[in-house]
């Protein structure tokens, strides 16, 4: 069995005990408290013993998917050995030595009575521990489902014997239960600010002096942030926002080696704009994150970016600024980097195809024209060299496929992929914010390039007639962490770091709630870990959520070492799917200092928490989170 359905399974059993005992409890508690007739007692003592049996044998079930969930990894069952399971496996075992025998004597007593109600409270504290407690488990996490559950029964228990003098001790007692649980509870949420141990206020190096280099020949572009209205073809219309009045904006095409300058203007109303360079690994200070590298540039403002194109491959650059909505919004275009050498104009086979939802439907932007929701199409002559440049620009992962050639994943977020081998029909998972180059040579009949199985573009010979099209690709999904050949990977980790995903309870925007953790805590709350430069990073990223989550870190590719257990081929991504219940060992090189975001692609998850740092030594920022220019990354 795989992880994600055990974890599933296990939260299915964590209610189905929680009844259980609850009921139990329940039925021992009428059973004891029950007056007069004989016969009505008797039963009522049976049904509690019968309740009790079930609950006990429920209750092993779930120690047993525990030791199951353990083998995969010790993040996902830690709380649960150390706290959750304690609380309802011990009073369960006093349940079986006290209680079952005289309930099923027929003998129901305050005594009987107690175990099982305790044992619901330590299913319920169980329950809580599911929502408040992340790996790795904390004091103060302990703290607060110990002192409900602790609570709970010493009442039960004063109920149950009817005590009657309060006496000091109890108040006592009361009192340092609450106080603890209130000291738990906000120590929890709150914690560390993100710029912590490389502040603004440390002596080092500002970001914003990590700059890339200025130079006459430079190749200039101008990106207007401006409103503007999105025509889909079968007839909606939706407002949006645009760099220079397209959606998605110009695509920026230069050569290797080049200097690129962009200078970003922002014409819209009320909105702050930045760009960030996704995939690309430019100087820090370039980064285009508001509040960690530059302020958000407020309307009427402007910013200049500067970077050399040192690396070839298929990019794509989108505001940062309240991203989760100015990307979806439409704030966003590709970057192309041509190989040096390569002709200025690029080869006619060669497109970029976005994929974006817009009102609900998932387009297609052939070559930066204007967003399609219905068919795209392109036409080449048979033996005419293809290479389609896809780019996610959703928050969710597609999952593409290319029907009618045999075809290769010729590079992954921007890198070649060594060894490259042909496939046939096959489909592929592309992470929101991922890039795969898909390359072929264009055969006699159409090609048909598909998002989740819906036709996003057709490439035809010219005057294919639509029945033509072939169906779109259905054959078994590649898994891109084994494809092609095997890079060389860093042997030695200097550091390691573990990020453990979750879905808890945190502090979200200075509001307690649901949120998206790493380490049990949400952004601006998450400990940054602070690198060296020249350092080798083994990161081991656990999805503990039912949610997927693409992890993007800036400034870096990383190299895949394993999925699952499973060795991996050392593939370069900037953007890798973390899906429900995976385990990744990636390795990061730290070769660009600064202080850069990482963070889920799926930007509706940043928004709620999933959002954090890694900073070098000695590196400073005078930017901050809010301020005057609000700067809110997410
Ligand atoms: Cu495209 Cu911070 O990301
Ligand atoms: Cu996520």
């Amino acid at each position: 069995m795989s992880t994600a359905p055990l974890i599933a399974l296990d939260q299915i059993l964590f209610v189905l005990v929680a009844g259980l005992w609850g009921a139990a409890g329940g039925f021992a508690l009428a059973a004891a408290r029950q007056p007069g007739d004989a016969g009505a007692v008797r039963r009522t003592s049976l049904a509690a013993a019968a309740l009790c049996a079930a609950a006990i044998v429920m209750t092993g079930l779930r120690v047993l998917v525990t030791i199951l969930l353990a083998q995969v990894g010790w993040w996902f069952v830690a709380e649960k050995v150390t706290l959750a399971l304690p609380l309802v496996v011990l009073p369960g075992l006093a349940t079986g030595v006290v209680s079952l025998p005289r309930l099923l004597r027929g003998a129901p007593s305050a005594l009987a009575a107690f175990p099982p109600l305790v044992a619901a409270y330590g299913a319920v504290a169980g329950i809580a521990c599911g929502v408040i407690v992340s790996y790795p488990v904390t004091v103060s996490d302990t703290v607060a489902v110990l002192t409900l559950f602790t609570g709970a029964s010493a009442i039960t228990w004063r109920i149950l014997w009817r005590g009657r003098a309060v006496n000091l001790w109890q108040v006592a007692g009361v009192t340092v239960l609450l106080i603890a649980f209130v000291w738990a509870v906000t120590a929890g949420w709150s914690g560390g600010h993100l710029h912590d141990g490389h502040g603004t206020s440390a002596a080092g190096t500002p970001v914003d002096r990590l700059i890339g280099p200025k130079g006459e020949d430079a190749r200039r572009f101008t990106l207007t942030a401006k409103a503007a209205t999105v025509r889909l073809p079968s007839g909606q219309s939706l407002d949006a926002w645009s760099f220079n009045g397209q959606v998605p904006g110009p695509v920026l095409r230069v050569r290797q080696g080049d200097l690129v300058e962009v200078t970003l203007r922002n014409e819209l109303a009320d909105q702050g704009v930045t760009i960030h360079w996704h995939g690309y690994d430019v100087p820090s200070g370039e980064d285009g994150v508001p509040g960690v590298t530059q302020d958000a540039v407020r309307p009427g403002g402007s910013h200049t970016y500067r970077f050399r194109a040192d690396d070839a491959g298929t990019y794509w650059y989108h505001s940062h600024q309240n991203s989760s909505v100015a990307v979806a919004r439409g704030l966003f275009g590709l970057l192309v980097v041509d190989p040096a050498g390569a002709s200025a104009t690029p080869p006619a086979g060669d497109h970029t195809v976005a994929l974006h939802t817009f009102g609900g439907r998932v387009t297609t932007s052939l070559d930066g024209a204007a967003p399609t929701d219905l068919l795209a199409t392109s036409s080449h002559r048979p033996g005419t060299p293809v290479r389609l440049r896809v780019v996610n620009t959703d928050t969710l992962p597609r999952t593409v496929g290319l029907a009618g050639v045999p075809f290769t994943v010729a590079a992954v977020d921007g890198g070649d992929v060594p060894g490259a081998t042909e496939l046939t029909g096959r489909r592929i998972r592309l992470a929101a914010g991922g890039r795969y180059d898909l390359a072929f040579t264009m055969p006699d009949g159409p090609v048909l390039l598909s998002a989740d199985g819906r036709p996003s573009l057709l490439v035809d010979g010219g005057g294919t007639p639509a029945t033509a099209q072939p169906p779109p690709a259905s054959g078994p999904p590649l898994d891109i962490t084994t494809y092609g050949s095997r890079a060389p990977v860093p042997g030695r980790a200097d550091r390691r770091i573990t990020w453990v995903l979750d879905r808890t309870l945190a502090m979200v925007d200075g509001v307690p709630k649901l949120g998206y953790t790493v380490n049990g805590k949400a952004w601006p709350h998450i400990p940054t870990p602070v690198v060296r430069e020249g350092e080798t990073i083994r990161i081991t990223v656990v999805n503990r959520s039912g949610d997927t989550h693409p992890m993007h870190p800036h400034g870096h590719h990383v190299q895949v070492l394993s999925r699952n257990g499973v060795p991996a081929n050392g593939l370069r991504m900037d953007t890798f799917d973390v899906e429900p219940g995976e385990v990744w060992e990636v390795v990061l090189v730290a070769d660009n200092p600064g202080l850069w975001m990482s963070h889920c692609h799926d930007l509706a998850h940043a928004v709620q928490g999933m959002e954090f740092h890694l900073a070098y030594e000695n590196i400073t920022t005078p930017f901050d989170v809010g301020g005057p220019a609000e700067n809110h990354p997410a």
